[in-house]
């Protein structure tokens, strides 16, 4: 116990050298090389290893706890949050806001999904329970879209239904990452999934990409993590934030350097209809060590609905539905009646309004490249991520004052990862205010600090 005091008031030392030299918490290689050294250690000593491990974990997990009692660090997923929360609170107020803050398309529900949710209320008396993995309709429906769109077969056994994709990367993650099981998320990256690995305990290794390099994955410094066991890789293509779209080979290699670690795949891909061209999916690679994410929210504006699916093998469909079950029962059966008529009747709605909404990015990226700011085109989705201009600049503090000051409301890079100098653009507002909103962004920048 003497030992374990001393280990402990290292780590509250350790934890204020962090702190002030800006360094995370966590790192997930000293974690490794800690826990190598007591399972080679308890080898020599004829220890079990699985005692050592239980030790190992134990210990870390306590120190992590101690260096982070003092410290109240906010998460990326609420400084997202907070931004959006901040213009509620001056919209309720009554101030106009030029929101470029929300990800999700601003139209309302197709008038059919509506109708389809009136008509189950006609038909039934009482909505009762479902079975967990999603109405059979719907799972056939979605099974036959996704063997037509991607040219393969998918059953609909390998369907699951979930309350919104956020939900389904969560009973991902909670399904197969484990406490200090290594999961590597390129960045910037939306914050969610973040969150769910340190729900679990899990590590994050995170893979930086940047905008010097178009935002492109390095597959060597990639395959370096995967060589030292990597229990979970996530892709998003397109990508929030940068509508980056990984180019088909580069998604290919990808996915068999994940195979030749035995790494699995979790591949979201709820922005796959916001392209010029299709997009690559782990649907259409030879994995077979996958879950695949897609949703209604933004491709029928369902945001609010909260429903999506995930498509996984069958065995792995059988241990997510157990999490399924677990935590929700199931999606209310209205709502996924809503979601069937969605995709029966309102295609040709929805396909105006993507076009709409990828027609308003094009005009976003011309007024920017007006202004003091470096970006790339956004490939897919419907994010840009600029860059400013200026020497440190504080993209969290900018979008605080860009607020106040001149009503409008961003996401600051932070909230994706280490990336303080852009900022993130969700193009879902009107498009009449787009062209002011930008300058009021050019003119703020202009003039700051
Ligand atoms: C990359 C990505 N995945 C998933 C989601 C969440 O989708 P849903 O509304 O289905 O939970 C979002 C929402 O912003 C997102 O950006």
């Amino acid at each position: 116990m003497a030992l374990v005091k001393e280990r402990l008031e290292v780590g509250a030392r350790v934890a204020e050298t962090k702190h002030v030299r800006g360094l995370p918490t966590i790192d997930a290689d000293a974690e490794q090389a800690t826990m190598n050294n007591m399972v080679q250690f308890a080898g020599e000593l004829g220890v079990e290893k699985r005692l050592a491990e239980r030790l190992g974990e134990l210990l870390i997990e306590e120190t992590i706890r101690v260096e982070e009692t003092n410290q109240q660090v906010q998460s990326k997923d609420q400084l997202l949050k907070e931004m959006f929360e901040l213009t509620q609170k001056l919209t309720s107020q009554g101030r106009k806001v030029s929101r470029f803050e929300i990800g999700e398309p601003n139209f309302s529900p197709p008038k059919e999904v509506i109708q389809g949710l009136n008509a189950t209320f006609r038909k039934k008396k009482v909505i009762g329970y479902g079975p967990s993995a999603g109405l059979p309709e719907l799972r056939k429906a979605i099974a036959t879209h996704l063997s037509k769109q991607h040219k393969i077969t998918i059953e609909s056994d390998q369907v699951l239904v979930t309350p919104g994709a956020r939900f389904g990367i969560f009973a991902t993650i909670t399904s197969f990452v484990s406490a200090l099981e290594r999961v590597v998320i390129p960045q910037p990256a939306w914050p969610a999934y973040e969150e769910c690995v340190n729900f679990v305990q899990g590590r994050i290794i995170p893979l930086n990409t940047s905008f010097e390099d178009n935002w492109d994955i390095d597959l060597d410094r990639l395959e370096l993590e995967l060589e030292k066991g990597v229990r979970l890789l996530v892709l998003n293509s397109p990508s929030n934030p940068t509508g980056k779209v990984i180019p088909q080979e580069k998604f290919k290699r990808t996915v068999d350097l994940a195979a030749k670690y035995g790494t699995m795949i979790l591949s979201d891909e709820v922005y796959d209809r916001y392209v010029h061209s299709p997009a690559p999916s782990i649907l259409e690679n030879d994995c077979d060590n996958f879950v695949y994410i897609n949703s209604f929210s933004k491709q029928f504006s369902l945001t609010g609905w909260r429903i999506a699916y995930l498509v996984t093998t069958k065995p792995y469909a059988l241990k997510i539905r157990r999490a399924l079950q677990t935590a929700i029962t199931c999606v209310p059966e209205f709502v996924q009646n809503g979601a069937l008529v969605a995709m029966k009747k309102a295609e040709p709605e929805a396909r105006r309004n993507i076009k709409a909404i990828m027609e308003k990015v094009e005009l976003t990226c011309r007024e920017l490249s007006k202004i003091d700011v470096s970006f790339h085109k956004p490939e897919g989705a419907f994010y840009v991520f600029p860059k400013a201009n200026k020497l440190n600049f504080d993209s969290l503090a900018f979008a605080k004052q860009l607020l106040e000051k001149h009503g409008v409301s961003i996401t600051p890079g932070q909230s994706f990862g280490d990336y303080k100098e852009f900022f993130r653009l969700a193009v879902s507002l009107p498009r009449a205010q787009i062209p002011s909103a930008i300058k009021a962004i050019g003119a703020a920048l202009d003039s700051w600090p």
